[in-house]
């Protein structure tokens, strides 16, 4: 019998779109699978390229998940055998259009009793974000099956400036000719159809179980521990100061203070304390963070 899938997503240059388009063209070959493409917008729409001031004022909303309308959602089917959804971290947190959707309650009836397969493209920072999207997928009891994190791959701190110059500026290109392009390779974006492919032969069958697996042999997922450690903190203090800032009056000078601390953060504080780590505790952690990577490269939630 004919199998449906939806591959719902939001983007703003476009990079998530390419994802799912390469990512979805072994299922759409296949004659007995139907892919409904749907992208999400909301109804204000985020400006790209965006302000700096714009750009960390998203923080506390994307922090604590706080919805902001959507365009009407549309669906051909009542029900799905997959549901993709492809989405991008804001400030270590699902971006607000995707934790908009995740909270819609006609997409939530739609995830019911649905596998998911979670595809995202993003600097290099998307674990919390996922941790934030089991935690919305188990609400809405939908079971997701697999995950996919294509990150730009470059130096943690080279990226860091790419990043910042496209989205303000708007440009995919090598900054000044020095620095490498932004983003997610254009490689690693045409390879998302292997695993394509594997989702697509899981689909066949209907036997999910060993699927992420599957896509970890594949590279579907690369944890580096520095990554993971700063990011792991940094979620926490994201959300001390989500909180302070939400409701102050004093907001648009705290978000200038959050902005410096960040970049102070990640540049001087991240190395010092990952040489601190280095030294003194990860040697003797070995196992627990065998354990923690296993976890986040997983599909289960704590
Ligand atoms: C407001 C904002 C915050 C971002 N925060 C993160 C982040 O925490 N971690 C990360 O790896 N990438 C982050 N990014 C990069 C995005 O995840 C994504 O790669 C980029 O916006 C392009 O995605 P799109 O064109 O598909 O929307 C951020 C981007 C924006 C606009």
């Amino acid at each position: 019998m004919s199998k449906k899938v939806l591959a719902v997503y939001f983007t703003q240059t476009g990079q998530m779109e390419s994802i799912i388009n390469h990512f979805t063209g072994p299922l759409e070959a296949s004659p007995d699978i139907t892919v409904e493409k749907m992208r999400i917008y909301p109804v204000q729409s985020f400006p790209f390229p965006w302000t700096s001031a714009v750009f960390f004022d998203a923080m506390p909303e994307s922090v604590n998940g706080t919805p902001v309308e959507l365009q009407p959602l549309t669906f051909a089917a009542s029900h799905y055998d997959l549901i993709i959804l492809g989405y991008q971290p804001w400030f270590l947190s699902p971006s607000i259009p995707i934790s908009s959707l995740l909270q819609h309650p006609s997409f939530k009836n739609i995830l019911s009793h649905t596998p998911v397969v979670t595809i995202s493209g993003c600097r290099n920072m998307w674990i919390n974000a996922q941790e934030k999207i089991k935690k919305r997928l188990k609400e809405a009891n939908a079971e997701l099956v697999g995950n996919i994190a294509l990150v730009d791959r470059h130096n943690n701190y080279a990226s860091l400036v790419t990043i910042l110059y496209w989205m303000l500026t708007g440009r995919k290109d090598r900054k000044w000719g020095i620095f490498p392009k932004p983003g997610v390779s254009d490689e690693d974006i045409a390879g998302s159809a292997l695993f394509g492919e594997t989702v697509r032969d899981h689909l066949h069958t209907k036997e999910w179980k060993n699927l992420q697996e599957n896509l970890l042999h594949q590279g579907a997922v690369n944890i580096k521990y520095n990554l993971m450690f700063i990011e792991r903190k940094a979620g926490r203090i994201f959300l001390i100061w989500s909180k302070i800032i939400n409701g102050s009056k004093k907001r648009s000078l705290l978000l200038v203070v959050f902005k410096y601390y960040l970049l102070i953060a990640l540049c001087i504080a991240a190395p010092l304390i990952l040489l601190v780590d280095a030294l003194f505790f990860k040697p003797f952690l070995s196992r627990r963070i065998k354990q923690q990577k296993e976890y986040y490269a997983g599909v289960t939630l704590k």
